[in-house]
């Protein structure tokens, strides 16, 4: 009997292991492209929504590890961060979000189907991010149950979005936006710390607010602002300032590309 059979096996199963390898690497390229695609309409539509995503996918990131998500958890966070906005891209709620002067009572309406309507965009990709759609819908929520859109309380509302809520609305009371002026660190922590139990889960705020994950936050926060604009940014929000760059990307980084300090 000739002895080529285990050879011929051996090589057949070294062809399968390549192709599959190379079929994965293909399908992650991919995923990583479509959401890069969904990130460039976001900058495209807005670019300071695309910062402020990026802002709050950087601090989302620094309480998901010091939380103990392993990789799989981390990059959960950050797409839920990345696209938590997405639901203000619609036509309904543009002008809304575009108009500095306060809300009226309808308009604050429209505004709360933002994450329902993100969670709409993107439940075609719930097949590959099962997480995604869900933990864009909840980042309003509260850990009281107060939240919307549908009053989910404590750990019910998915672990993502409890994240993304705190960075969330780190970066929204630390950073200019066109309805707010930038405040001071201490009293976006204030903030945070008076949202213990009611907004936010207290385990996370706990978290946040430790002296190891805080001076993280801070360097983040200085990073994004910038050297020169620390004092600028008050009195000029609308200056294009740096954003974090994300994970994952469709073709590897070239080596000049710098690395977050995640
Ligand atoms: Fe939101």
């Amino acid at each position: 009997m000739r002895e080529v059979l285990p050879i011929s096996v051996g090589a057949a199963a070294s062809g399968l292991a390549v192709r599959e390898h190379t079929l994965r690497t293909r399908a992650e390229r991919l995923s990583a492209a479509t959401l890069e695609t969904l990130l460039n309409a976001i900058d495209a539509n807005d670019s300071d929504t695309g910062a402020h995503v990026r802002r709050v996918a950087e601090y989302a990131l620094i309480l998901g590890k010091a939380a103990g998500l392993d990789e799989r958890g981390l990059h959960s966070v950050e797409r839920v961060a990345l696209f938590h906005d997405i639901g203000k891209l619609h036509g309904a709620l543009t002008d809304i979000f575009h108009d500095p002067s306060k809300l009226t009572p309808e308009e604050r309406r429209a505004v709360m189907t933002h994450p329902q309507r993100g969670a709409e965009v993107l439940a075609p990709l719930s097949a590959f991010y099962p997480e995604l759609a869900k933990g864009v819908a909840a980042h309003h929520e509260r850990w009281d149950g107060s939240g919307y859109p549908h009053g989910l309380k404590a750990k019910r509302i998915p672990l993502e979005a409890r994240i993304v809520s705190i960075a969330d609305s780190f970066d929204a009371i630390t950073h200019r936006r066109r309805y707010s002026h930038a405040r001071t660190l201490s009293e976006a922590v204030e903030a945070i710390r008076q949202g213990r139990g009611t907004q936010f889960d207290p385990d996370l705020v706990d978290l946040f607010l430790s002296q190891a994950v805080l001076s993280r936050i801070e360097r983040a926060m200085r990073r994004a602002l910038g050297p020169k604009r620390k004092s600028e940014n008050r009195r000029d929000g609308d200056r294009r300032t740096p954003a974090p760059d994300i994970t994952f990307r469709w073709r590897p980084r070239s080596p000049a590309s710098p690395t977050p300090d995640r």
